[in-house]
């Protein structure tokens, strides 16, 4: 969603790495966007022009001179796109960008270059170590060019160490973060996400059908808008959003311990986690044996998070979800006032497209004050950039009251 109509420019330098360039140049296109490439001479060693124009449909820049050349295309194309994204850069155009070098087309497009840009340092680890690279790109950032740190693993070369190409999923995140609006810069956000495990014994447990869709597509988008992001998350089988702080817990109680140290410090809390109501009053240590016919378990009621949060709140936004098969506002609303919330998520859970486990959602935003805004169907990322809206204007107000109050 964040790439729908967007032009990225993907820049791709010489080193062993350009490879997996062709993968972000996919993935790029797969999310929405137009992707317009521009190797450097080095680069076309590793890999062919032909392999990006097939990916992309576009033509692929190489050069700066030439009987086809846009004569322009050294200013314009740094200032036409949305967003540029170095990927792999090797420590020789960091420092030429650092340097003020424009040497080649891509060198150039940088210099004149008025758009956000990512580079994606790719190396070998001494190189990556060398404090003139790491110079070089202190440099970059103080200028505004965000610098996406390499992943350790091992390298061409044969040694072990920092320097890899971070996976492309993880370069299309960090470009996403490029194109969102950064009106969470400075603020602290929790969200809570996924099922709890209420152990029954070392290999049972009672949980819920929450896959921590909803949550995880929260985390990510409140990165992407510059938010610091804390997720604490009950098991999903889901990857860790990039770029935020996860604690994974099992239980109810697990969570709220994580979710009470970590509120005081929050702008916001975002509790999308289904919270496991009861659980078994023991946990058996040795696993239960088949004995009876019939087998009963008692429960007992897990605290509730919201709740035991309520008292600790000074200045936090709160948003809870309220999941229901029957009487949706009117639960919303009785959760909301139980809860003190300033915002409650309504999903109706009986649709099949909706709620539980699937990529789509139907919620309806409740408000503490004001009329209650109805979304049609949506994807959980389309979701979460409705919810983070509406914590925006939230916050906004909360700072406007802070500031008359002071
Ligand atoms: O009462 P109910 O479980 O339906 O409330 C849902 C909301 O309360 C969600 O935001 C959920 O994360 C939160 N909750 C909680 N602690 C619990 C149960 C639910 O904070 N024990």
């Amino acid at each position: 969603m964040a790439f729908t109509g967007k032009r990225i420019l993907l820049g791709v330098t010489g080193g062993i790495a350009a490879y997996k360039a062709a993968e972000v140049a996919r993935r790029l296109i797969g999310a929405g966007a137009r992707v317009k490439v521009v190797m450097t001479r080095a680069a076309q060693e590793f890999v062919g022009p032909l392999t990006f124009a097939a990916l992309t449909g576009e033509k692929v820049a190489t050069a700066m001179f030439g009987p086809d050349r846009d004569p322009l295309e050294h200013v314009a194309l740094g200032q036409e796109v949305d967003a540029i994204v170095v990927a792999p850069a090797t420590a020789n155009l960091i420092g030429k960008v650092a340097g003020g070098i424009g040497d080649d087309l891509l060198t150039t497009i940088m210099l004149a270059a008025t758009r956000p840009v990512l580079i994606c340092p790719a190396m070998n680890a001494e190189m990556w170590a060398n404090p003139v690279v790491q110079g070089n790109l202190a440099r970059l950032q103080g200028r505004g060019l965000r610098v996406m740190e390499p992943a350790a693993g091992p390298l061409a070369c044969g040694a072990v160490g920092l320097g890899r190409l971070p996976e492309p999923d993880l370069i299309v995140e960090a470009v996403a973060g490029l194109l969102s609006p950064q009106d969470l810069a400075g603020r602290k956000i929790l969200v809570t996400a996924g099922p709890t495990h209420e152990d029954f014994d070392p290999v049972r447990f009672l949980t819920n059908r929450s896959s921590g869709k909803q949550g995880y597509a929260l985390a990510r988008v409140a990165w992407r808008r510059g938010a610091d992001v804390t997720l604490v998350s009950g098991p999903t089988s889901l990857p860790a959003p990039y770029g935020v702080k996860c604690v994974m817990v099992r239980s109810a109680r697990d969570m709220g311990t994580e979710v009470k140290a970590l509120f005081p410090e929050m702008d916001a809390l975002l509790m999308a986690a289904a919270v496991s109501d009861y659980r078994p009053i023991q946990a058996e240590v040795r696993k239960i044996k088949r004995a009876h016919e019939e087998m009963a378990f008692h429960l007992t009621q897990n605290p509730d998070i919201l709740k035991q949060v309520a008292p600790l709140k000074s200045q936090q936004i709160v948003v809870g979800f309220a999941a229901e098969t029957h009487d949706l506002e009117t639960e919303a609303r009785r959760k909301m006032r139980e809860k003190q919330l300033d915002l409650i998520v309504a999903n109706d859970v009986n649709r099949p497209d909706s709620g539980f486990q699937v990529d789509t959602n139907e919620v309806t935003l409740i408000p503490r004050a004001g009329d209650p805004l109805p979304l049609p169907l949506l994807s959980k990322e389309e979701v979460a950039v409705k919810i983070l809206d509406q914590v925006v204007a939230l916050l906004k107000t909360r700072d406007g009251v802070l500031v008359k109050n002071a």
